[in-house]
Protein backbone atom coordinates (compact mmCIF):
# COMPACT_ATOMS: atom_id res chain seq x y z
CA UNK A 1 0.00 0.00 0.00
CA UNK A 2 1.17 3.72 -0.96
CA UNK A 3 2.63 5.23 2.25
CA UNK A 4 0.44 7.79 3.44
CA UNK A 5 2.27 11.25 3.22
CA UNK A 6 2.14 13.56 6.34
CA UNK A 7 0.66 16.69 5.80
CA UNK A 8 1.05 19.74 8.44
CA UNK A 9 -1.30 22.16 8.41
CA UNK A 10 -0.59 25.51 10.78
CA UNK A 11 -3.49 28.01 11.72
CA UNK A 12 -6.01 24.87 11.07
CA UNK A 13 -8.65 25.86 12.70
CA UNK A 14 -9.20 29.42 10.87
CA UNK A 15 -10.83 30.69 7.97
CA UNK A 16 -8.44 28.66 5.09
CA UNK A 17 -7.63 26.01 7.38
CA UNK A 18 -11.48 25.16 7.75
CA UNK A 19 -11.77 24.81 4.07
CA UNK A 20 -8.32 23.08 3.19
CA UNK A 21 -8.61 20.21 5.77
CA UNK A 22 -11.63 18.94 3.75
CA UNK A 23 -10.18 18.64 0.29
CA UNK A 24 -6.82 17.48 1.92
CA UNK A 25 -8.87 14.55 3.12
CA UNK A 26 -10.69 14.13 0.64
CA UNK A 27 -8.06 13.38 -1.92
CA UNK A 28 -8.16 16.24 -3.88
CA UNK A 29 -4.66 17.91 -3.25
CA UNK A 30 -2.66 14.64 -3.66
CA UNK A 31 -4.89 12.49 -6.13
CA UNK A 32 -7.54 9.77 -4.80
CA UNK A 33 -4.85 6.79 -4.48
CA UNK A 34 -2.77 8.84 -1.98
CA UNK A 35 -3.68 8.31 1.71
CA UNK A 36 -2.60 11.59 3.72
CA UNK A 37 -2.19 12.12 7.81
CA UNK A 38 -2.92 15.78 8.41
CA UNK A 39 -1.30 17.25 11.58
CA UNK A 40 -2.77 20.52 12.91
CA UNK A 41 -1.45 23.09 14.64
CA UNK A 42 -3.48 25.84 16.48
CA UNK A 43 -2.89 28.27 19.22
CA UNK A 44 -4.06 27.02 22.43
CA UNK A 45 -7.24 29.17 22.18
CA UNK A 46 -8.21 27.51 19.27
CA UNK A 47 -7.54 24.13 19.86
CA UNK A 48 -10.48 23.08 20.92
CA UNK A 49 -11.92 24.39 17.95
CA UNK A 50 -9.36 22.14 15.72
CA UNK A 51 -10.65 19.30 17.63
CA UNK A 52 -13.78 20.22 15.97
CA UNK A 53 -12.74 20.18 12.85
CA UNK A 54 -10.93 17.01 13.58
CA UNK A 55 -14.91 15.27 14.49
CA UNK A 56 -16.20 16.79 11.18
CA UNK A 57 -13.02 15.22 9.39
CA UNK A 58 -14.16 11.65 11.07
CA UNK A 59 -17.74 12.14 10.30
CA UNK A 60 -16.64 12.41 6.59
CA UNK A 61 -15.19 8.90 6.24
CA UNK A 62 -13.05 10.38 3.71
CA UNK A 63 -11.32 6.95 2.36
CA UNK A 64 -7.86 8.91 2.02
CA UNK A 65 -7.47 10.52 5.53
CA UNK A 66 -5.41 8.01 7.43
CA UNK A 67 -5.14 10.14 10.61
CA UNK A 68 -5.57 13.83 12.19
CA UNK A 69 -3.35 14.98 14.54
CA UNK A 70 -4.47 17.89 16.33
CA UNK A 71 -1.60 20.11 18.79
CA UNK A 72 -0.76 23.33 19.82
CA UNK A 73 2.95 21.91 19.91
CA UNK A 74 4.70 22.77 16.62
CA UNK A 75 7.25 20.53 17.10
CA UNK A 76 4.81 17.70 16.94
CA UNK A 77 2.24 19.35 14.27
CA UNK A 78 5.80 19.27 12.02
CA UNK A 79 7.16 15.79 13.21
CA UNK A 80 7.99 13.77 10.16
CA UNK A 81 5.90 15.85 7.90
CA UNK A 82 6.30 15.54 3.98
CA UNK A 83 4.35 18.51 3.47
CA UNK A 84 4.35 21.95 5.56
CA UNK A 85 1.55 24.44 4.72
CA UNK A 86 1.67 27.53 6.62
CA UNK A 87 -1.09 29.46 7.08
CA UNK A 88 -1.75 29.89 10.65
CA UNK A 89 -0.93 34.11 11.30
CA UNK A 90 -2.71 37.18 11.37
CA UNK A 91 -5.11 38.58 8.13
CA UNK A 92 -5.38 42.13 7.42
CA UNK A 93 -8.43 43.89 8.04
CA UNK A 94 -10.35 46.61 6.29
CA UNK A 95 -7.51 49.65 5.24
CA UNK A 96 -4.35 47.75 6.07
CA UNK A 97 -1.41 46.41 4.06
CA UNK A 98 -0.30 43.34 3.81
CA UNK A 99 2.83 44.85 4.85
CA UNK A 100 1.47 46.09 7.55
CA UNK A 101 1.34 42.23 8.91
CA UNK A 102 5.24 41.95 9.15
CA UNK A 103 6.02 43.01 12.95
CA UNK A 104 3.13 40.58 14.01
CA UNK A 105 3.37 37.85 11.36
CA UNK A 106 7.30 37.77 10.64
CA UNK A 107 8.27 36.29 14.40
CA UNK A 108 5.50 33.11 14.48
CA UNK A 109 8.08 32.24 10.73
CA UNK A 110 11.14 32.29 13.19
CA UNK A 111 9.62 29.47 15.45
CA UNK A 112 8.66 27.90 12.71
CA UNK A 113 11.27 27.69 10.36
CA UNK A 114 13.29 26.11 13.10
CA UNK A 115 10.31 23.86 14.21
CA UNK A 116 10.00 22.35 10.43
CA UNK A 117 13.86 22.04 10.22
CA UNK A 118 14.04 20.37 12.99
CA UNK A 119 11.04 18.10 12.93
CA UNK A 120 9.70 17.73 9.48
CA UNK A 121 11.08 15.11 6.58
CA UNK A 122 14.32 16.04 5.65
CA UNK A 123 12.79 16.80 1.68
CA UNK A 124 9.65 18.27 2.96
CA UNK A 125 7.71 21.03 0.56
CA UNK A 126 6.57 23.85 2.36
CA UNK A 127 4.22 26.63 1.09
CA UNK A 128 3.73 29.61 3.03
CA UNK A 129 0.49 31.58 2.37
CA UNK A 130 0.38 33.43 6.01
CA UNK A 131 1.45 37.40 4.72
CA UNK A 132 3.25 39.04 3.33
CA UNK A 133 3.74 35.61 2.26
CA UNK A 134 7.39 35.88 0.38
CA UNK A 135 8.99 37.54 3.08
CA UNK A 136 7.61 35.17 5.57
CA UNK A 137 9.01 32.56 3.81
CA UNK A 138 12.35 34.26 3.59
CA UNK A 139 12.47 34.48 7.45
CA UNK A 140 11.45 30.87 7.42
CA UNK A 141 13.67 29.53 5.39
CA UNK A 142 16.76 31.31 7.17
CA UNK A 143 16.31 28.96 9.74
CA UNK A 144 16.75 26.15 7.74
CA UNK A 145 20.15 24.27 7.45
CA UNK A 146 18.52 21.02 6.90
CA UNK A 147 15.40 21.20 4.08
CA UNK A 148 17.04 21.69 0.79
CA UNK A 149 16.70 25.77 0.04
CA UNK A 150 14.49 25.11 -3.15
CA UNK A 151 11.59 23.13 -1.07
CA UNK A 152 10.32 26.58 0.83
CA UNK A 153 7.77 28.08 -1.84
CA UNK A 154 5.00 31.11 -1.01
CA UNK A 155 1.75 31.06 -2.73
CA UNK A 156 1.01 33.09 -5.97
CA UNK A 157 -1.05 30.86 -7.25
CA UNK A 158 -4.44 33.00 -5.82
CA UNK A 159 -3.31 35.65 -8.14
CA UNK A 160 -2.61 33.58 -10.96
CA UNK A 161 -6.12 31.75 -10.64
CA UNK A 162 -7.43 35.43 -10.03
CA UNK A 163 -6.01 36.34 -13.69
CA UNK A 164 -7.59 33.32 -15.11
CA UNK A 165 -10.67 34.13 -14.29
CA UNK A 166 -10.88 37.62 -15.18
CA UNK A 167 -9.66 36.77 -18.31
CA UNK A 168 -12.60 33.84 -19.06
CA UNK A 169 -15.21 35.89 -18.23
CA UNK A 170 -14.07 38.58 -20.47
CA UNK A 171 -13.54 36.27 -23.31
CA UNK A 172 -17.18 33.93 -22.32
CA UNK A 173 -15.21 31.02 -22.19
CA UNK A 174 -14.52 28.37 -18.88
CA UNK A 175 -11.42 29.14 -17.13
CA UNK A 176 -9.67 25.93 -18.42
CA UNK A 177 -9.63 27.60 -22.23
CA UNK A 178 -7.24 29.96 -20.60
CA UNK A 179 -3.71 29.32 -20.93
CA UNK A 180 -0.26 29.96 -19.53
CA UNK A 181 -0.95 32.92 -17.34
CA UNK A 182 1.23 33.54 -14.50
CA UNK A 183 3.19 36.01 -12.05
CA UNK A 184 6.18 37.45 -11.01
CA UNK A 185 7.17 38.93 -7.91
CA UNK A 186 5.70 39.72 -4.62
CA UNK A 187 2.02 39.11 -3.82
CA UNK A 188 1.09 42.39 -3.17
CA UNK A 189 -0.10 45.21 -5.31
CA UNK A 190 3.17 45.82 -7.36
CA UNK A 191 3.04 42.30 -8.77
CA UNK A 192 3.20 41.54 -12.13
CA UNK A 193 0.48 39.61 -14.40
CA UNK A 194 2.17 39.00 -17.45
CA UNK A 195 -0.32 37.40 -20.10
CA UNK A 196 2.35 37.66 -23.11
CA UNK A 197 2.62 33.57 -23.42
CA UNK A 198 -1.41 33.28 -22.45
CA UNK A 199 -3.88 31.89 -24.88
CA UNK A 200 -7.35 31.64 -24.82
CA UNK A 201 -8.72 28.50 -27.26
CA UNK A 202 -5.11 28.24 -28.72
CA UNK A 203 -5.12 31.61 -29.49
CA UNK A 204 -2.85 34.49 -28.37
CA UNK A 205 -4.95 36.53 -25.29
CA UNK A 206 -2.80 40.16 -26.81
CA UNK A 207 -4.43 39.35 -30.25
CA UNK A 208 -8.30 38.29 -28.61
CA UNK A 209 -8.94 40.76 -25.63
CA UNK A 210 -9.00 44.45 -26.09
CA UNK A 211 -5.55 45.80 -25.05
CA UNK A 212 -6.87 48.65 -23.12
CA UNK A 213 -8.79 46.85 -20.76
CA UNK A 214 -5.76 44.50 -20.27
CA UNK A 215 -3.56 47.15 -19.73
CA UNK A 216 -5.67 49.00 -17.39
CA UNK A 217 -9.00 47.28 -15.77
CA UNK A 218 -7.39 43.36 -15.77
CA UNK A 219 -4.31 44.33 -14.14
CA UNK A 220 -5.37 46.75 -11.80
CA UNK A 221 -8.42 43.87 -10.83
CA UNK A 222 -5.85 40.92 -10.25
CA UNK A 223 -3.26 43.50 -8.65
CA UNK A 224 -5.64 44.56 -5.72
CA UNK A 225 -8.26 41.44 -5.86
CA UNK A 226 -7.44 40.59 -2.03
CA UNK A 227 -8.32 44.40 -0.93
CA UNK A 228 -11.80 44.19 -3.06
CA UNK A 229 -12.76 41.24 -1.35
CA UNK A 230 -12.27 42.63 2.32
CA UNK A 231 -13.82 45.14 1.09
CA UNK A 232 -16.85 42.98 -0.06
CA UNK A 233 -16.70 40.18 2.64
CA UNK A 234 -15.28 42.29 5.76
CA UNK A 235 -12.56 39.27 5.90
CA UNK A 236 -10.13 38.21 3.62
CA UNK A 237 -9.98 35.62 0.90
CA UNK A 238 -10.59 32.03 1.92
CA UNK A 239 -12.34 29.69 -0.07
CA UNK A 240 -10.37 30.77 -2.84
CA UNK A 241 -6.83 31.27 -0.95
CA UNK A 242 -7.51 27.54 0.26
CA UNK A 243 -8.18 26.59 -3.49
CA UNK A 244 -4.91 28.22 -4.30
CA UNK A 245 -2.83 26.00 -1.96
CA UNK A 246 -4.56 22.70 -2.69
CA UNK A 247 -3.46 24.08 -6.64
CA UNK A 248 0.27 24.99 -5.99
CA UNK A 249 0.72 21.43 -3.86
CA UNK A 250 -1.41 19.40 -6.25
CA UNK A 251 0.49 20.69 -9.44
CA UNK A 252 3.93 20.54 -7.44
CA UNK A 253 3.66 17.35 -7.26
CA UNK A 254 1.38 15.55 -10.17
CA UNK A 255 2.11 18.18 -13.06
CA UNK A 256 0.18 21.25 -14.67
CA UNK A 257 -1.92 19.35 -17.13
CA UNK A 258 -2.25 21.26 -20.46
CA UNK A 259 -0.52 24.09 -18.89
CA UNK A 260 3.30 24.60 -19.91
CA UNK A 261 4.05 26.30 -16.38
CA UNK A 262 2.73 27.80 -12.93
CA UNK A 263 3.45 30.22 -10.43
CA UNK A 264 5.12 29.73 -7.88
CA UNK A 265 7.15 32.18 -5.41
CA UNK A 266 10.90 30.48 -5.24
CA UNK A 267 14.07 31.60 -3.83
CA UNK A 268 15.58 33.64 -6.69
CA UNK A 269 18.76 31.93 -7.94
CA UNK A 270 19.02 35.26 -9.93
CA UNK A 271 17.04 34.28 -12.91
CA UNK A 272 15.62 37.62 -14.77
CA UNK A 273 18.45 39.75 -12.99
CA UNK A 274 16.41 39.17 -9.58
CA UNK A 275 18.60 38.88 -6.47
CA UNK A 276 19.61 36.22 -5.57
CA UNK A 277 17.43 34.41 -2.25
CA UNK A 278 14.51 36.92 -2.58
CA UNK A 279 11.22 35.00 -2.45
CA UNK A 280 10.19 35.75 -6.09
CA UNK A 281 6.98 34.72 -8.18
CA UNK A 282 8.48 33.44 -11.60
CA UNK A 283 6.61 30.94 -14.13
CA UNK A 284 8.12 27.43 -12.96
CA UNK A 285 7.78 24.47 -14.98
CA UNK A 286 7.33 20.77 -13.41
CA UNK A 287 9.71 18.72 -14.19
CA UNK A 288 9.22 15.38 -12.44
CA UNK A 289 6.94 14.68 -8.66
CA UNK A 290 8.28 17.40 -6.68
CA UNK A 291 10.73 18.88 -8.86
CA UNK A 292 10.47 22.81 -10.34
CA UNK A 293 12.65 24.78 -12.67
CA UNK A 294 12.16 28.47 -12.90
CA UNK A 295 11.31 28.66 -16.74
CA UNK A 296 14.11 30.58 -18.56
CA UNK A 297 14.15 33.26 -21.67
CA UNK A 298 10.94 34.30 -21.67
CA UNK A 299 11.20 38.49 -23.05
CA UNK A 300 10.40 40.44 -20.03
CA UNK A 301 7.90 43.01 -22.19
CA UNK A 302 8.81 47.24 -22.45
CA UNK A 303 5.81 48.17 -20.72
CA UNK A 304 6.69 45.40 -17.77
CA UNK A 305 10.17 45.85 -17.34
CA UNK A 306 10.13 49.04 -14.60
CA UNK A 307 7.48 46.99 -12.86
CA UNK A 308 9.65 44.16 -12.85
CA UNK A 309 12.12 46.09 -10.63
CA UNK A 310 9.60 47.79 -8.35
CA UNK A 311 8.46 44.45 -7.39
CA UNK A 312 11.55 43.48 -6.84
CA UNK A 313 12.85 46.52 -4.81
CA UNK A 314 10.25 45.94 -2.77
CA UNK A 315 10.81 42.21 -1.71
CA UNK A 316 14.28 43.76 -1.18
CA UNK A 317 12.73 46.57 1.28
CA UNK A 318 10.63 44.20 3.17
CA UNK A 319 13.78 41.90 3.61
CA UNK A 320 16.09 45.38 4.73
CA UNK A 321 13.11 45.63 7.27
CA UNK A 322 13.04 42.05 8.68
CA UNK A 323 17.05 41.75 8.49
CA UNK A 324 17.02 41.09 12.10
CA UNK A 325 15.07 37.65 11.43
CA UNK A 326 17.20 35.98 9.11
P1 LIG B 1 -7.74 33.38 10.40
O1 LIG B 1 -7.50 34.44 11.43
O2 LIG B 1 -9.14 33.00 10.07
O3 LIG B 1 -6.98 32.05 10.81
C1 LIG B 1 -5.65 32.07 11.20
C2 LIG B 1 -5.50 30.96 12.20
O4 LIG B 1 -4.11 30.90 12.53
C3 LIG B 1 -6.25 31.21 13.52
O5 LIG B 1 -7.08 30.09 13.80
C4 LIG B 1 -5.16 31.42 14.57
O6 LIG B 1 -5.51 30.87 15.83
C5 LIG B 1 -4.02 30.64 13.92
N1 LIG B 1 -2.69 31.10 14.34
C6 LIG B 1 -2.25 32.35 14.56
N2 LIG B 1 -0.97 32.33 14.95
C7 LIG B 1 -0.58 31.05 14.94
C8 LIG B 1 0.62 30.38 15.25
N3 LIG B 1 1.70 31.06 15.67
N4 LIG B 1 0.67 29.03 15.13
C9 LIG B 1 -0.41 28.34 14.73
N5 LIG B 1 -1.59 28.91 14.44
C10 LIG B 1 -1.67 30.24 14.55
O7 LIG B 1 -6.93 33.87 9.09
P2 LIG B 1 -7.08 33.29 7.60
O8 LIG B 1 -8.14 34.04 6.91
O9 LIG B 1 -7.14 31.80 7.64
O10 LIG B 1 -5.69 33.79 6.97
C11 LIG B 1 -4.46 33.24 7.40
C12 LIG B 1 -3.31 33.97 6.71
O11 LIG B 1 -3.35 33.74 5.30
C13 LIG B 1 -3.35 35.51 6.86
O12 LIG B 1 -2.03 35.98 7.11
C14 LIG B 1 -3.84 35.98 5.51
O13 LIG B 1 -3.45 37.30 5.23
C15 LIG B 1 -3.16 34.98 4.61
N6 LIG B 1 -3.69 34.86 3.24
C16 LIG B 1 -2.78 34.72 2.23
C17 LIG B 1 -3.22 34.59 0.93
C18 LIG B 1 -2.24 34.45 -0.20
O14 LIG B 1 -2.66 34.51 -1.36
N7 LIG B 1 -0.95 34.27 0.03
C19 LIG B 1 -4.60 34.59 0.65
C20 LIG B 1 -5.50 34.73 1.72
C21 LIG B 1 -5.03 34.86 3.02
C1 LIG C 1 -5.54 37.90 -0.72
O1 LIG C 1 -4.85 38.18 -1.70
O2 LIG C 1 -6.77 37.73 -0.79
C2 LIG C 1 -4.86 37.67 0.60
O3 LIG C 1 -3.50 37.92 0.51
C3 LIG C 1 -5.51 38.40 1.72
C4 LIG C 1 -5.21 39.88 1.66
O4 LIG C 1 -4.88 40.43 2.72
O5 LIG C 1 -5.33 40.48 0.60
Amino acid sequence: MTRPLRVAVTGAAGQIGYSLLFRIASGEMLGPNQPVIIQGLELPVALDALKGVAMELDDCAFETLHGMIATSDPDEAFGDADIVMCVGSRPRGPGMLRSDLIQANGPIFVGQGKSIDANAAADAKIIVVGNPCNTNCLIAAAQSTRIPKENWTAMTRLDQNRAIGQIANKAGVAPGEVKNVFIWGNHSPTMVPDIDQASIGGKSVNNTLDAQWLNEEFDATVRTRGKAIITARGKSSAASAGNAAIDHIHDWFLGTGSNDFVSMAVPSDGSYGVPEGLIFSFPCRITAPWKYEIVQGLEISEGNRERFKKTSQELEEERAAIAELL
